[in-house]
């Protein structure tokens, strides 16, 4: 039973609550009130945020020019995500599921900066000094100068950062990150909020970066990380399944750059290696000729990525019949296929449907709504699409095709990768110089294309 020195807090979006309830108020998340102890200091997480205090306002035009000094990290990817490189004094998030390979990354990262000279703290909460000892074994980059520290207590952390002069600080992670000054076990909302703030103010007051590690799960539901995002200047997610071997580095915040941008990693036996050419990383080793495979053209931030889209319509036994997406939102699915059976007069009641997207990525847009058609009609008529075909656009509710946006850029990237024709909507107006295009009006006309 809570005290009269609980709160509850949400795990989701933070928001406090005085006693316990199956559902969150504030965001309507349900089972996410985590019983949080009040601490002689807690609550100073909250009180405004982490800049200096007792500073008198002054004019814009006085304020000095950032000088936007940036550290290159040598992970050329890396630094395209983080905008340019680390900005000393900002606080990043790296976010992801346990196992996706954190700890390397930044691992790599230390190693790189001390070999240019930046002083660097690892500070491991997660492992001994040892393990971390094994992981830099591995590596191909030489981690002998990075300082070590496997140490749980902030109070300790932020001692030996500064008794140190480390100028980026690598807190591993933040989950088992606990002060003295709270009640409650490392990990639990208020610690994992207040701990944040202090490095915050530690980055901002004394100037080196601070890289944060957080775990999420793969419902996204935990404490802390969700949490975090407003606090921090950025937040970054590292993505992939990890049995495959490429990693998806993605910012979804950045004070200090453009957010979306995404950097390709590979896993290999020695680390992690930045992939040389991410838009072509993820159609390497597709197989062609095989019915139900339609490559479409995805903006990730800036950049074109080509993905290749996988649909397997088999019939299926009795009862419901299955529908199974990966890497694409299954109500999204299930659109497609309502539209695919009322406009286009593909009937898919008595088939289980599989649709997958390759190398672990995730669509997010709808502007690959025709490649997965494509991929279904081609399925169900076990029927193999062109290989040198690409698919791009949007299918709305009356099967209609609609442009998507940047297509120019999408065009060119495929022209480059050796693409011959591209299936468009017919209101678009994109072209690469090599590339055919095929206007499609509706889902209709490209089930009719594709049969001729
Ligand atoms: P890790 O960085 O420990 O993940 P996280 O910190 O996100 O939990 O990475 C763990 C996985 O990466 C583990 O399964 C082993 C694998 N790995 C390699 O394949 N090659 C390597 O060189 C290293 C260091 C790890
Ligand atoms: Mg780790």
């Amino acid at each position: 039973m809570a005290s009269a020195r609980s709160v509850f807090r949400c795990t989701d979006c933070g928001a406090e609550q005085p006693k316990w309830g199956g559902r969150c108020d504030a965001c309507g998340a349900w089972n996410t009130l985590a019983e949080e102890p009040v601490g002689r200091n807690a609550g100073k997480a909250d009180r405004g945020n982490a800049l200096p205090s007792n500073v008198p306002p002054v004019r814009l035009s006085d304020v000095a020019e950032s000088r936007m000094e940036r550290w290159r990290t040598g992970l050329p990817e890396f630094d395209f995500v983080l905008g340019g490189g680390i900005v000393p004094g900002s606080v990043v998030l790296v976010g992801g599921e346990p196992g996706i390979g954190k700890s390397t990354l930044l691992l790599q990262c230390a190693a790189r900066l001390e070999q240019a000279g930046i002083a660097t703290l690892y500070v491991s909460g997660e492992e001994s000094p040892d393990q971390v000892r094994l992981r830099a074994d591995r590596l191909t980059v030489d981690a002998g100068r990075v300082h070590v520290l496997g140490e749980t207590r902030l109070e300790a952390v932020l001692h030996h950062a500064q008794a140190l002069g480390s100028r980026v600080v690598f807190v591993d992670s933040i989950q088992t990150t606990y002060t003295e000054e709270l009640e409650g076990a490392p990990g639990n909302v208020g610690q994992v909020r207040d701990c944040a703030a202090r490095l915050m103010r530690f980055a901002k007051e004394a100037g080196p970066a601070v890289f944060l590690v957080g775990h999420v799960t793969k419902g996204g539901g935990i404490a802390g990380p969700k949490t975090l995002e407003h606090i921090v200047d950025t937040v970054l997610y590292f993505e992939g399944e990890s049995t495959l071997d490429h990693r998806i580095l993605r910012a979804v915040k950045n004070r200090f750059g453009s957010v979306d941008e995404i950097g390709v990693f590979e896993m290999t036996g020695a680390g992690l290696e930045p992939v040389a050419d991410p838009a072509a990383a993820f159609l390497a080793g597709r197989a062609t000729g095989v019915s139900g495979s339609a490559v479409t053209a995805l903006m990730e931030g800036t950049r074109p990525m080509l993905v290749e889209i996988q649909a397997l319509a088999s019939k299926s036994g009795f009862g419901t019949p299955q529908r199974v997406a990966t890497g694409l939102d299954h109500r999204r699915l299930a659109v497609l296929l309502a539209v695919l059976e009322r406009r286009g007069g593909v009937p898919f009641a008595a088939l289980d449907v599989f649709v997958n997207v390759t190398g672990g990525v995730r669509l997010l847009e709808p502007s690959s709504d025709l490649a997965v058609t494509a991929a279904l009609l081609s399925s169900v008529r076990d029927r193999p699409l062109p290989a040198d075909a690409l698919f791009l656009g949007e299918v709305g509710l009356g099967g209609e095709v609609r442009p998507v946006a940047g297509v120019e850029r999408r065009l060119a990237e495929a022209a480059r990768q050796g693409f011959g024709r591209v299936f468009l909507s017919a209101r678009s107006r994109g072209s690469a110089a090599g590339l055919d295009v095929v206007a499609v009006d509706g889902i209709g006309d490209l089930a009719r294309r594709l049969a001729a």
